[in-house]
């Protein structure tokens, strides 16, 4: 079955990690919109749409779509979702859902009332390292999930002289409200936060979190690491057992072996030994470990009726919930240290 998508917001994120996926899962990008004319133009040319808009209304009365994609910001992410839901049409948004939980709220009741999905751009399931550990969590064998530990880090680039660090909890941050939980298998309970500026616009956050299981963690965010680095690194704690996912491709499975030293016999014991996987980027494959791929297929599956996992407004609602009480508890901080 092909699908007739509308997409608004045809920059940098879009044109190169999603838009080259819809193709691929038979979503056909009938008609494309961007404020800016050439990049409209430009996107329509590459991904064969018969008709270009400038604005986001007259798109989505477009005739025969199907489906609403965008990857704009937030505030028109929350207008576009409202209007495509009023038109009927099922919705994909990238990350940040809108400015705001109330927001965010706002597009779930309304996707609630069309009884229409609004899938929401958490890719971070999705990429390759991550679902491998989330499918070994959820093993019996893993047992409890006790603590997770990690870094996830951007660049001053965005931020640099601004001691505005909306983007960097909006565009950042709510990845790992949602990734987080997501791993530990439960939501959160509880959240603290330390906070460390060296500059205007060079922000480190440590975020301390229980979850209702009982898990406990906790994770830096920041602005002060250079995106020409890996810039994510997650430890997951069971009993006598470990996960190391570093750069979501480069996954460990630790276990309880016995020493090696004094067994001349010693082997590695599939049972016991540590695990490892990494990917193989010489095979001719066209995988992304980074998780477009397999988000947009989950995408096109919700959209065609079919068996998703992708996560939907609702897990959005969640995610921008911890973002407002995480940003609220840096607000305290920075009162505190100003003191
Ligand atoms: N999930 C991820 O890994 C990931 C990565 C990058 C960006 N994003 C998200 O994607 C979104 C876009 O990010 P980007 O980096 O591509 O930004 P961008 O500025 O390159 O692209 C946004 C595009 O939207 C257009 N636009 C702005 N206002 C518009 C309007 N009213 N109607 C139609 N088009 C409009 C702009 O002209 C621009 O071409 C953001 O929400 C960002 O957080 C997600």
């Amino acid at each position: 079955m092909t699908l007739n998508i509308g997409w608004i917001g045809c920059g940098r994120h879009a044109s190169q990690m999603l838009m080259p996926q819809l193709a691929k899962n038979d979503l056909h990008i009938a008609a494309v919109c961007d404020v800016n004319e050439k990049a409209a133009a430009k996107a329509a040319w590459h991904f064969g749409a018969d008709a270009v808009y400038g604005d986001f209304l007259e798109l989505i009365n477009h005739k025969g779509l199907d489906a609403i994609g965008m990857a704009v910001g937030p505030e028109v992410h929350h207008a576009a979702t409202l209007a495509a839901l009023a038109k009927g049409l099922p919705v994909f948004i990238e990350k940040p859902p809108a400015k705001d939980l109330a927001n965010t709220q706002a597009i779930a009741d309304a996707a609630d009332k069309a009884q229409k999905s609004v899938i929401i751009g958490f890719q971070k399931r999705y990429a390759t390292g991550n679902r491998i550990a989330r499918n070994i969590l959820k093993s019996e064998a893993f047992g409890p999930i006790m603590g997770l530990t990690g870094y996830y880090m951007n660049e001053p680039a965005y931020f640099a002289g601004k001691a505005d660090y909306s983007s960097f909890y909006l565009h950042h941050c709510v990845h790992y409200m949602d990734l987080l939980p997501w791993l530990a298998g439960s939501p959160f309970a509880d959240l603290s936060v330390r906070v460390n500026v060296s500059e205007p616009g060079h922000i480190l956050v440590h975020l301390g979190f229980e979850c209702e299981n009982g898990s406990i963690g906790s994770v830096a965010m920041g602005t002060m690491q250079s995106r020409g680095t890996p810039t994510e690194s997650m430890t997951i704690m069971g009993d006598h057992k470990r996960l190391e996912i570093q750069n979501i491709i480069h996954v460990k499975y630790f276990r309880h072996p016995p020493f090696k030293a004094d067994d001349r016999e010693a082997t590695l014991e599939p049972g016991v030994d540590t695990l490892c996987w990494e990917p193989n980027f010489t095979a001719a494959a066209n995988e992304d470990h980074k998780g477009y791929a397999a988000l947009i297929a989950d995408v096109a599956a919700a959209f065609k009726g079919e068996a998703s996992a992708a996560p939907q407004i609702h897990e959005g609602v969640a995610a921008m919930a911890s973002l407002e009480q995480m940003t609220a508890l840096v607000g305290q901080e920075f009162k505190k240290q100003k003191k």
